[in-house]
């Protein structure tokens, strides 16, 4: 039988309770690790967690808004477990889709407390407690592909996911000295709550949207290719790659779309 790619280790996901993070949890359960979901939905995170089994996956509350609350799920996952190997930083939030000519400017403030500060607070926390230990640790960050485009997104959105890229440069600038790598995966349109809420689609038409907009034709994007993408970032199949923005977009984001050859 093949070794589990996160055998023994230790994950905190963030933004767990749907979507993405939901979809990691499961992933990295399945492949050894033992997850703390952790998100503001209490009900969706125990489901969770009520679907995947409490040996390996349990819930806490945290608000990534709070940094007390980030101390603290920290400090829940070290009593628990021990130690922290992997941190997948994948809370988020995105507004309204209003023009640069009406932004109302409290929206840049609100988008930012999750989207970077949230994330720079988890990294803090959790990179202690790596540093602590000695722990040769994968933090993880999820971005956008509004992390190196404009006008795929709300202004707020895209001036947070690509801040998020430097704090993930920086972060690693600093961290592969312990040996911690930092990266982040930089996902195309995915039916999830947060992007049928944001564009007031149905989940079909957010992917018919999707496969419309694609370059790589013939499939679907799912939460579950993020997963994917988080499971090698946070094995030790990709233990010399750090400082990276992964692209999971089928090639959106380095084509131009109005080029046609023939
Ligand atoms: N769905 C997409 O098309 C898409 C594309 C690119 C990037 N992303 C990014 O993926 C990440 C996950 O989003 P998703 O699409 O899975 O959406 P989702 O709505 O399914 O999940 C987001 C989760 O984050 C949680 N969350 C929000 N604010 C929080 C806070 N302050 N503290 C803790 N948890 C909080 C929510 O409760 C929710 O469970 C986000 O960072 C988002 O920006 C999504």
């Amino acid at each position: 039988m093949s070794k589990l790619r996160l055998e023994g280790k230790v994950a905190l996901i963030t933004g767990a309770a749907s979507g993405i993070g939901a979809e990691a949890v499961r992933l990295f359960a399945k492949n050894g690790a033992f997850v703390v979901v952790a998100d503001v939905q209490d009900e969706l995170g125990h489901q969770v967690v009520v679907s995947i089994g409490a040996d390996k996956v349990s819930y806490h509350h945290c608000d990534v808004r709070d940094e007390k609350q980030i101390e603290e799920t920290v400090k829940y996952t070290l009593e628990k477990h021990g130690k922290l190997d992997v941190l997948f930083s994948n809370a988020g939030i995105i507004g309204p889709l209003t023009g640069i000519l009406e932004l109302d400017i409290r929206e840049l403030d609100n988008t930012m407390a999750t989207n970077v500060l949230g994330v720079a607070a988890t990294i803090k926390h959790a990179a202690r407690a790596m540093v602590a230990k000695s722990i040769r640790g994968s933090i993880i960050c999820t971005t956008s592909v509004a992390s190196s485009l404009g006008g795929t997104a709300p202004h707020a959105y895209t001036t947070s996911k690509h801040a998020l890229v430097g704090l993930v440069r920086s972060a690693c600038s600093e961290l592969g000295a312990y040996g911690i790598r930092v990266n982040c995966i930089s996902p195309f349109g995915i039916a999830t709550p947060l992007s049928c809420r944001a564009y007031n689609l149905e989940p079909s038409e957010v992917e018919a949207n999707s496969c419309a907009l694609a370059n790589l034709k013939g499939i679907v994007l799912k939460a579950s290719h993020i997963a994917e993408a988080a499971l090698f970032l946070a094995s030790d199949e990709s233990t010399y790659i750090s400082g990276h923005n992964m692209a999971v977009d089928g090639g959106f984001t380095v084509v131009n779309h109005s080029f046609k050859a023939n």
